[in-house]
């Protein structure tokens, strides 16, 4: 099945270029396209999906969105505020659409499977051209195709797939890091949240096909990946002949050329022993490991159906810091859930103190219509403001203290870019994902190097190359 439509997908592919090259030649210029992506790495991953199919059609890939004759907003709604973004983004474009009618807008996404926002969309963005959700991506050709043939709106939207389409082209971000989705959707519906009901079931890729991706990555340069589900600890529960994530991760480790193991994220619920045994025996697992908490309360993790308690979640973490003991560690806390008091929320501060998380990314609850929470009682604004700001004292106090603790030691870097502000030295990261800055050039992307970290800046260091 997922073979024949690979090849259904490249035959579009072909006739997209023919299409293609018919508009450039009526434009008398070559047509460019910008891939605008909200949210998180999975769909930064999907845009590249989306850029190696454009690419191969033709179209010359650009960053700048003002002067793109294609735009395709990749889009999010884990938050409301996300929603707002993208009609701003496109109220904008609207108008360079008014005096150039012959740009395109597509709009996909995890936005695009809600059916209020394509409502939204039929009646007050006529002019957007293509609208495609996240069950879909796999056929982004074949729609490509059907808009360069039509003249009026198109909207396919599915609202759930079995499918999982191997071999389609993708054009990568970076040369030498790259993220491969190991599994699809979530099954966990936590009270809060919409990604469920937007990127569907749990369905985790055969481990056969995410070696011979990642050995085709590895042959093209690749040396750092990233492992990416909304659960990566359930991977492999659904498949023919069940496989665990830590039996994956020992597969990946055998990779010749490979040098660092990334993934995300992680569900407290399910990270096993054998998981953590993985991670303490392996020389290519980095020392990082995000594990959202969302709240510390007893009381607010069973109404957000997280399933775990916060004492096996702070056990969790004693096993995991014995195994591996200079482990960053890094989760999401969200603030404001319905029902959350001031004793709640002084259990998070806990979590957060007892922990020490070298980052926590902290969320004000938003409500997301057709979740549970979503009809619960909502919460006065201000308290939440000020319950938020409490938090987010303890997080930046918490994360100070583990600035500069590596001062003084040479740690090896993986150089991923010239330094945006000067072009003298080049930005890194470590193993724990800490960013450095050191003097060097160009030649050095996409290879590690042994830096002595000089000086702490916050959350970044100043080093020199040692070797
Ligand atoms: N409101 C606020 N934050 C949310 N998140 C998920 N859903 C919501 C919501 N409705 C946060 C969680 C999750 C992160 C990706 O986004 O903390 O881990
Ligand atoms: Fe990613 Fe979730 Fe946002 Fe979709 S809704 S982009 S899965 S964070």
């Amino acid at each position: 099945m997922s073979v024949n439509e690979t090849e259904r997908q490249l035959e579009y592919i072909e006739l997209c270029k023919k299409e293609y090259q018919k508009a450039c030649d009526a434009a008398g210029k070559r047509l460019s396209c910008h891939v605008v992506t909200f949210g998180c790495q999975m769909n930064a991953r999907d845009s590249e999906k989306l850029a190696g199919i454009l690419k191969e059609v033709g179209y010359e890939l650009t960053e700048d969105e003002n002067t793109a004759d294609f735009v395709i907003f990749n889009t999010c709604t884990i938050r409301d505020n996300a929603n707002q973004k993208l009609y701003g983004r496109l109220g904008s474009l609207y108008h360079r659409k008014k005096s150039n009618p012959d740009i395109k807008i597509a709009l996909c996404g995890c936005m695009m499977q809600e059916p209020s926002v394509i409502e939204l969309i039929r009646k007050k963005y006529k002019y957007v051209n293509l609208v495609f959700g996240t069950h879909n991506l796999f056929k982004f050709a074949e729609l490509l195709y059907t808009m360069m043939e039509s003249d009026s709106q198109i909207i396919d939207i599915w609202e759930k797939t079995d499918e999982i389409v191997e071999d389609l082209p993708v054009e990568r971000k970076y040369s030498f890091k790259s993220g491969i989705n190991i599994m699809y959707g979530c099954n966990n519906f936590c009270t809060y949240c919409i990604v469920p009901y937007v990127r569907g079931r749990e369905r985790s890729r055969e481990p056969k096909d995410i070696i011979r991706e990642i050995e085709k990555l590895v042959a093209d340069g690749v040396v750092e990946i990233m492992l990416l589900g909304q659960n990566v600890n359930s991977y492999g529960k659904n498949l023919e002949n069940p496989v665990t994530f830590a039996e994956l991760l020992q597969d990946i480790e055998k990779i010749e050329g490979l040098k660092r193991i990334r993934f995300m994220t992680s569900h407290p619920k399910d990270l096993s022993d054998e998981l953590i045994e993985t991670m303490k025996n392996s020389k290519k697992i980095c020392k990082q490991l995000h594990l959202p908490i969302q709240s510390g309360s007893n009381e607010i993790l069973k109404k957000m159906n997280r399933r775990y308690t916060k004492e096996h979640y702070l056990e969790l973490v004693r096993k995991i810091k014995e195994a591996v003991p200079d482990i960053a560690l890094t989760t999401d806390i969200i603030v404001g859930f319905p029902g959350e008091t001031v004793e709640d929320v002084n259990e998070t501060i806990d979590v957060v103190r007892k922990v020490g998380y070298d980052n926590a990314f902290t969320f004000i609850y938003s409500v997301r219509s057709g979740t549970p929470a979503g009809d619960m009682e909502q919460l006065d604004e201000a308290f939440v403001k000020e319950q938020f700001d409490r938090v987010l004292k303890a997080v930046q106090e918490e994360a100070a203290k583990k600035n500069g603790i590596l001062s003084g030691k040479v740690e090896e870097v993986l150089v991923e870019d010239v330094n945006e502000h000067d072009s003298s030295m080049v930005t890194g990261r470590l193993s724990g994902g800490t960013v450095v800055h050191f003097p060097g050039g160009s030649e050095l992307i996409g290879s590690f190097v042994n830096v002595r970290l000089n000086e702490a800046k916050g959350f970044y260091y100043l080093g020199e190359r040692v070797d």
